[in-house]
């Protein structure tokens, strides 16, 4: 059994799709279950294991969680500066939470992480044993989500990402739609650079670390599933923000999705003014990953036109 946590958010929801397509019996659970209160969690592993909770009569060896996969999280960038507390109670101390419950009923763990972690004033990309040296509360706090989880099992594999967009919840592309079907001139900033990751290709690679484990003799022979540890997975392709904002702008005029013309002009953070300090490199390798899990990774062109493509592309 797997147990999918923050299964609502704009990542979780589209693991529970691919879950569901696989046919991989799992459980979901969002801000029902609280990840900052550590007997909510106790108390949710116990219900599971109990007949009542799946009408199936699912035997009960199969209602034993294997697998925790935690895509819950405070991610409001900007806000997490004002509420410094509750962004470290929900990426630091709920990860430790979820490390124990994980390391108590013999379950391997896999954690979503950011780019946020770095300061980006590198100009090659992340490896991940790079050191870590976060410039706001968001990326402080997700850092020491990450060392709890290290410091608590070892049984783990935290996955860092960058740019994530998909079909559930506000991101950079449903922003830019909307704008550009309200307005004729638009500004995006020039000096940040990273790659747009698509939840669709984050969400398989999620799965893929499973069935690598589940089945890693099938895969490799022997006892040979990837070392637990850190990995990066990002879309490949290396873009700044204004160019992202003009490909969702090409790809959504050939597409309907913005039905007016709109200007794009490049500019600089600074003169864009955000009030809190992002990475300007967000660029992560995907070396590690790829060889790990024998996967070629996906140009974040292709994917983004897959998003804005689907009837799925829904930004409200
Ligand atoms: N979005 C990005 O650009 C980006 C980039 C790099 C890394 N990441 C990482 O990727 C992961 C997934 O991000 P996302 O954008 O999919 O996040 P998201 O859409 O904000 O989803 C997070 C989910 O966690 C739930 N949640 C909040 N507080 C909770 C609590 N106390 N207990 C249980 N669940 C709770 C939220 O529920 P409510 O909505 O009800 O609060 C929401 O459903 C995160 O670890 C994030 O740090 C994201």
């Amino acid at each position: 059994m797997i147990w999918l946590i923050g299964c609502k958010g704009m990542l979780g929801s589209e693991v529970a799709k691919q879950l569901d397509e696989k046919k991989l019996p799992w459980v979901g659970t969002d801000s029902e279950v609280d990840i900052t209160d550590p007997q909510a969690l106790l108390d949710f592993t116990n219900k599971i294991e109990t007949a009542a909770y799946f009408p199936s009569d699912l035997p009960k060896a199969d209602r034993k969680i294997h697998w925790v996969i935690n895509c819950a999280a405070y991610t409001n960038v900007d806000k997490a500066e004002e509420e410094p507390e509750l962004a470290e109670k929900l990426n630091a101390a709920g990860p430790l939470n979820i490390a124990r419950i994980s390391r108590s009923i013999g379950a391997k763990l896999i954690h979503i992480s950011t780019d946020y972690v770095f300061d980006g004033n590198a100009n090659l990309p992340y490896t991940e044993d790079m050191p870590k040296a976060p410039l706001g509360v968001y990326g402080q706090t997700k850092a020491a989500g990450e060392d709890a989880i290290m410091k608590e099992m070892n049984t783990y594999y935290i996955i860092r990402t960058a740019w994530l967009y998909g079909f559930a919840g506000k991101n950079f592309v449903y922003t830019m739609t909307k704008l550009m079907n309200s307005q004729n001139e638009l500004k995006v900033v020039n000096d940040q650079k990273g790659s747009p990751t698509f939840t669709s290709d984050l969400a398989a690679v999620i799965l893929r670390f499973i069935d690598k484990n589940d089945n890693a003799k099938a895969f490799f022979g022997k006892n040979s599933a990837p070392a637990y540890g850190i990995y990066h997975f990002i879309n490949a392709g290396q873009i700044s923000w204004y160019d992202f904002a003009c490909e969702i702008y090409r790809l959504g005029r050939k597409f309907g999705r913005i039905t007016q013309d709109c200007s794009i002009t490049p500019c600089s953070t600074e003169e864009y003014g955000a009030s809190v300090k992002r990475p300007a490199w967000s660029v992560l390798s995907k070396d590690k990953i790829s060889k790990a899990l024998k996967i070629k990774i996906q140009d974040w062109k292709n994917s983004l036109e897959k998003f804005m493509k689907s009837e799925r592309f829904n930004p409200q």
